[in-house]
């Protein structure tokens, strides 16, 4: 069966572009990446995907007049290269309803915190001066608020005693290697249906025990 072809947008050192394309790399994957696209030049995340071989180009927002003009090439790009499914990883631009609307339920993107709790940046220094036991990430369709959409995937990981924003990043981080592509593979064996805001997912196994931090 023919693989659904993402397309990854990135803005920095994509670690989680590479484990999308080490997911791509195991037989039976039912997804390929078609395209990366950076909007910053010379971040690491290009060199990944030009060592996997993968077709990426660079759409530098610095050399549009406006959101919209930077969108509409971002948008030509993916359609030439035929993506089906837009995953934003660590892409640092917001996106405008009209580039948000145009991919309804086809751009996905992962944040690193349990939505809805802590959208935007500095969630990790956010969720530890708010004394949260557990903090985790999330993969999400996106709409036009900021880390907003339904939920696909949330992975949870406790918050431990003397955590630097940093340490519970890495912790997080681990998560995130796991759930995007889990949420791809959902996508692409078309498991996912949206209704009311709120993803069901086909056939998934209960998610069944319960973490109590402190442990009792
Ligand atoms: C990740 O923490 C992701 O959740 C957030 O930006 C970071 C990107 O990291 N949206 P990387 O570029 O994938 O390593």
């Amino acid at each position: 069966m023919a693989r659904l072809r993402l397309g990854v947008l990135i803005s920095g050192r994509g670690s989680n572009l590479q484990s999308i394309i080490d997911a791509c790399a195991a037989p039976g994957f039912p997804a390929e990446v078609a395209l990366v696209l950076s909007n910053v030049p010379g971040v690491f995340g290009l060199d990944r995907a030009a060592k996997a071989g993968i077709p990426c180009t660079v759409v530098n927002h610095k050399d549009y007049a406006d959101r919209p003009s930077f969108e509409a090439v971002v948008d030509a790009v993916l359609c030439e290269a035929g993506v089906q499914l837009v995953c934003l990883a660590g892409f640092m631009r917001l996106l405008t309803e009209g580039f948000v609307s145009r991919w309804h339920d086809r751009l996905i993107n992962i944040h690193p915190a349990l939505l809805p709790a802590f959208p935007g940046l500095h969630t990790h220094e956010r969720a530890l001066a708010a004394g949260v036991r557990f903090a985790g990430c999330t993969v999400h369709f996106v709409r036009s608020g900021t880390d907003d959409g339904p939920i696909i995937v949330q992975a949870a990981v406790p918050v431990l005693d003397g955590d630097t924003p940093d340490a519970l990043a890495a912790r997080i981080l681990e998560q995130e290697h796991r759930i995007y592509p889990h949420a791809i593979r959902l996508f692409a064996e078309g498991r996912i249906r949206v209704s009311d805001g709120r993803v069901h997912v086909a056939g998934a196994r209960p998610c069944t025990g319960a973490l109590v931090n402190p442990p009792l």
